[in-house]
């Protein structure tokens, strides 16, 4: 992963530049781009990405994997984002499935996207958004986000881009050579911000107010919900918010 590095000052978004060539690519190739015009959060949402702010970078898979088997790549990201911080002595957790933070603050998302037929995986582009120099945030982000300078922490990109790709690589290699998911899934929960803590669970137009209770082995969240009853969520299926 990253041998390939395909470097540009401007995009759209890096997630859609690997989508276009996808095929025509090797895997482990890594497009990191200065500033997206047109940066893509999840659920449609945009993410700010200015130039030289951030990382803004995707990376291409190729898993000879079933696609039910594809959204446990998002957590592996997470826990190599989590872990190569945390080497650099910043204190950041996982807020699964998807997002990093910090004091409690967005600091990184991740964005994965699949290209998938019924019984095989084309392609997965997992995004990665790391805010790293920003100091002001739109209005409506400003309570929720922050950046790694921010928080006192001023670390280059390519530091924190090389620990994470060095991270990615070592569990995304055990999972798909040999399905090893123990390490990301310690990591996920050693750094988790949300085991033990009540969270909504937003499905849709509704919430639902419960308390998380661990990660499964196979990656999903376990919950118990305002009835005592205990359920199992999906990566991908909902997204949470804190109470
Ligand atoms: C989220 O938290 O909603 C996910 C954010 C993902 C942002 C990254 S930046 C690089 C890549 N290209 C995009 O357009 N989005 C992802």
């Amino acid at each position: 992963i990253g041998k390939n590095i395909i470097h540009l000052e401007c995009v759209d978004s890096t997630n859609d530049y690997l989508k276009k060539i996808g095929n025509g690519v090797q895997e482990g190739t890594v497009v990191i781009s200065e500033e997206q015009t047109k940066g893509k959060g999840r659920l449609g949402r945009n993410w700010q990405s200015k130039s030289k702010e951030g990382i803004w970078m995707s990376i291409i898979l190729k898993p000879e994997i079933i696609p039910y088997k594809a959204p446990f790549i998002t957590l592996i990201a997470g826990a190599a984002i989590v872990k190569a911080l945390n080497n650099l002595q910043v204190p950041a957790k996982v807020k699964w499935p998807n997002d990093i933070i910090i004091n409690n603050k967005k600091v990184s998302g991740i964005l994965t996207e699949l290209s998938a037929e019924i019984e095989r995986v084309n392609y997965v582009v997992v995004g990665i958004g790391m805010n790293v120099k920003n100091l002001d945030f739109d209005k409506e982000l400003e309570e929720k986000a922050t950046s790694l300078y921010k928080e006192n922490y001023c670390i280059s990109r390519v530091e924190v881009i090389s620990q994470v790709l060095y991270e990615f690589e070592k569990l995304y290699k055990d999972y798909i050579e040999n399905n090893y998911k123990e390490e990301t899934l310690r990591i996920c929960r050693e750094y988790s911000a949300i085991i033990n803590k009540d969270v909504y669970i937003i499905k849709g137009d509704e919430k639902e107010l419960v308390k998380c209770i661990d990660i499964s082995n196979e990656g999903n969240l376990i919950v118990r919900d305002g009835n005592n009853n205990v359920q199992e969520i999906l990566s991908g299926e909902v997204s949470i918010r804190g109470v």
